[in-house]
């Protein structure tokens, strides 16, 4: 019963977080039939136990009142040959009472106890499940210096037969811009979940300033990184916590600066409720750049020593990713930056690109020298700015 009734709880929530996706695909009769279904094994096994309980209690009721019948009886044969008199029978019918009242109460005892045992069952069950990530008991904080950041023959994969990255090295000087470009799938975000210490490469070292971040207390290093991922989700409350998310000590003044920076403050304010509007679940209610901007002020306020763009402007249209590029320039100027591109326009001033290929680093250099190459970054750079050209 239990088991159903998540099941129908969580088919609710998933249809109705999704339902721009039911309605796009028209499928609003499959989710009600998915949830119907749901509800009938619920109901099913609701009844089961309703059942279940029914016979416990009436076998319980019949059991307590024959026993009590036939003692009456015996009772009642016992006074009539005269061996007990009328106020033994009171008082063994009181005992016989005061003995069944609380017998009466196991049936309800013992479902409670059944139950508490299941969910008791499921919380053991969390508590015994292992993080993957795990802080050394004796390890250190991380010590930034000057924030060099390598990655040392890193490979890793999502599982068997996922391989993603193969023995991955490059660095990333300390207040430098790298980028990293590739296509889709190559293992781009990979390496940033790396770096953010989400998962443990399978061989290879990333180090921040020397430090094996394996090594280091998780929330010294994350403390240091600031990431503005490629999909950003919103919490579903005014833009303002949104933002303030980001250090939640930050006051008024300092979310409204992040939020110019990051090219969204006039935005909010031409809102009627500005930076008190609230965003939707996930953040439905902004456009996807307006959410990514959200997104970069969050982080800008978080101040970190390092930053991490993927594709943090891709949804922006070219004008406006211009002006917050010179911003984020401005910005993070003097701290390491790594950027994941999806437009190269947007790195050419890069002190080094590292172009990555399924996996593995292919080329590395200068926006200038890669040209040179004539290589995988020259042809991509020639396709998109020749798309570039048809558009404009
Ligand atoms: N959480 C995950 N579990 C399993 N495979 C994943 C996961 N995330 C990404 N992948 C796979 O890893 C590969 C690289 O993904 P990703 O690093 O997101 O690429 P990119 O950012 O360069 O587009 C893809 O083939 C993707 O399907
Ligand atoms: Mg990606």
């Amino acid at each position: 019963m239990h088991d159903a009734e998540n099941q129908t709880g969580h088919r609710a929530v998933e249809s109705l977080l999704n339902y721009e996706t039911v309605k796009y695909f028209g499928n609003e009769a499959l989710e009600r039939t998915r949830f119907e279904k749901a509800q009938l094994d619920y109901e099913k096994a609701a009844v089961h136990n309703k059942v279940g309980l029914s016979v416990l209690n009436t076998g319980q009721g019949i059991i307590i009142s024959l026993g009590l019948v036939g003692l009456m009886l015996l009772f009642a044969l016992k006074i009539k040959e005269g061996i007990f008199t009328v106020g033994d029978l009171v008082l063994i019918n009181v005992y016989l009472l005061q003995l069944y009242v609380p017998l009466n109460m196991l049936g309800f005892a013992y479902r409670e106890i059944k139950r508490s045992l299941i969910e008791m069952a499921a919380m053991f069950g969390l508590f015994e499940a292992l993080p993957d990530i795990k802080d050394d008991d004796d390890c250190a904080e991380l010590v930034f210096r000057d924030g060099n950041v390598t990655f040392d023959r890193v490979s890793f994969s999502y599982g068997v037969g996922r391989d993603v990255l193969k023995d991955v090295s490059f660095d990333v000087p300390a207040g430098k811009k790298v980028a990293l470009v590739g296509g889709s799938g190559s293992g781009k975000t990979t390496l940033s979940r790396l770096l953010f210490r989400f998962y443990d490469p399978l061989s290879g070292t990333v180090q921040i300033d020397g430090q094996n971040i394996k090594n280091v207390r998780q929330d010294s290093l994350r403390q240091m990184i600031g990431i503005v991922p490629q999909d950003t989700v919103l919490f579903n409350e005014s833009i303002f916590y949104n933002i303030h998310y980001g250090n939640t000590k930050a006051t008024k003044a300092d979310v409204e600066r992040a939020a110019k920076a990051a090219k969204i403050h006039d935005f909010i304010l031409s809102l009627p409720e500005g930076y008190d509007t609230v965003v939707g679940e996930r953040g439905v209610k902004l456009s996807g750049g307006e959410k990514q901007r959200v997104a970069i002020a969050r982080t800008l306020l978080k101040k970190p020593k390092i930053f991490l763009f993927d594709e943090a402007t891709s949804a922006l249209d070219t004008h406006t990713e211009k002006a917050l590029q010179e911003n984020l320039n401005e910005i993070s100027k003097g701290c390491t930056t790594l950027a994941i591109a999806h437009r190269l326009s947007t790195i050419v001033d890069a002190y080094k690109i590292i172009v990555l290929d399924k996996g593995r680093v292919v080329e590395e250099g200068s926006h200038h020298g890669l040209l040179k190459k004539k290589g995988y970054y020259a042809a991509l750079w020639a396709k998109q700015s020749r798309k570039e050209n048809e558009k404009s």
